[in-house]
């Protein structure tokens, strides 16, 4: 049976949709360079990150590719979705014009992320091609870095839609 019109007018909330990307070499996580990325792996921080989504009452997506075309492609498919993007990058972070393109092109509220301190690094890691067109950075905090992203990006966007929301009086 079909609603009654205008059932769902005055429904208290939309869920909330976020994206997590994981670029290049993120998959090798607990392995590789433990002193500079920790001991914890890539299915630890997605276990991290689901139960604070969970906590949030945020659906997420969790991906990781070492190929900058499926980044692209998620990266549209967020902005299609109308969901938020929450990405570490990796090393395409410093040399993607593809993925800014993607995020500025998607209009999707972005959130940068790193697990290093990338200005307490090499030079060539100071440069972020994706942190201009993302609403901001968070970097520096291990696997924390993941959690700070939702909850920043889970913020912005409800901020977003009750600016957005008509006035119900
Ligand atoms: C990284 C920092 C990047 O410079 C590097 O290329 C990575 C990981 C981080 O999470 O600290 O692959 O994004």
């Amino acid at each position: 049976m079909a609603p009654p019109d205008g059932a769902f007018r005055n429904a208290p909330f939309v869920m909330i949709n976020v994206h997590i990307l994981n670029g290049p070499n993120l998959n090798l996580l607990g392995r590789r360079e433990p002193q500079i990325y920790g001991s914890t792996t890539l299915a630890d921080v997605e276990k991290l990150v689901r139960e604070k989504a969970e906590a949030l009452g945020v659906a997420i997506t969790f991906r990781q590719s070492n190929h900058e075309g499926h980044l692209v492609d998620w990266i549209q498919e967020a902005g299609a979705q109308g969901a938020g993007i929450v990405i570490n990058a990796g090393a395409y972070t410093h040399t993607s014009i593809a993925l800014r393109d993607a995020i500025s092109g998607s209009g999707a509220p972005t959130v940068e992320i790193h697990l290093s301190n990338v200005h307490a690094r090499e030079g060539f890691r100071h440069r972020s091609l994706i942190a201009p067109v993302s609403v901001g950075v968070i970097c520096g905090f291990g696997p924390m870095s993941y959690l700070l992203g939702l909850e920043a990006v889970h913020r912005v966007m409800v901020e977003r839609a009750r600016v957005a929301k008509p006035s119900q009086h």
